[in-house]
């Protein structure tokens, strides 16, 4: 098998490695691909947050990037009217329950969800989809990180990091659907719980969510 294949994205000759997940080969080669529950040291993506569609001739259906291996003579497609209307879909199904009160956010200016909503032109604030009740109280047990679920977008990448690189397994996903949140076993807080306090979640957090005390606005 060769080491590398050719590939064309926007219209770009690109020389990606084979095997490559097509999301990373963009991103390195500065194409921007909006992303935020992939992470590359990951085997299989979640592909849950619906971010990431391409166009790839010959198929017949936009692709999650983070899922596509690169194959020799690809030709990708990174903006088109059904991507776009993709991407602010799923955009906006993340923001209408997302605490959008930026300006205490610890991630302001440093947040993917501003990045993303920079690149494709989209607005922070939608009024498409209805916000639901829930609680959303902080946890600031740690000694140096809190945990505020009104600003997670559930992505999944603290719980990798909790599990793959820090090896704890303190946090994951409870409940289905709409009611999913991220939490530890029984609901426990982060200090009652196994969370070693390595502060991996608030490294790989792409938001606010997980986030350094002394980063707080407010
Ligand atoms: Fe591909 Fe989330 S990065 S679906």
């Amino acid at each position: 098998m060769n080491d590398y294949v050719n590939i064309t994205i926007d219209d770009r000759k690109i020389k990606a490695r084979a095997g490559e997940k097509l999301l990373w080969v963009a991103l390195d080669n500065d194409i921007y691909i909006p992303h935020l529950c992939a992470v590359r040291e990951k085997e299989r993506s979640n592909a849950s947050c619906r971010l990431c569609f391409v166009e790839i001739e010959g198929m017949a259906r936009p692709v999650t990037s983070c899922t596509q291996v690169v194959r020799e003579e690809m030709v990708v497609r990174t903006r088109s009217t059904r991507i776009d209307r993709l991407v602010k879909t799923a955009f906006e199904l993340l923001l209408s329950d997302h605490n959008l009160s930026c300006r205490e956010c610890p991630a302001n200016g440093n947040c993917e969800l501003q990045k993303i909503a920079k690149e494709r032109g989209l607005k922070l604030r939608q009024k498409r989809f209805k916000a639901i009740e829930r609680d959303h109280t902080v946890d600031d047990s740690p000694d140096e990180f809190a945990f505020d679920p009104s600003r997670c977008v559930l992505c999944g990448r603290c719980i990798w990091a909790d599990r793959e690189e820090a090896g704890v397994g303190a946090i994951g996903f409870a409940n289905r659907g709409i009611n999913s949140v991220i939490t530890t076993f029984e609901g426990v807080s982060l200090a009652e719980s196994i969370c070693t306090q390595c502060k991996l979640c608030v490294e790989a957090c792409p938001v606010g969510a997980f986030y350094y005390k002394k980063d707080k606005k407010a």
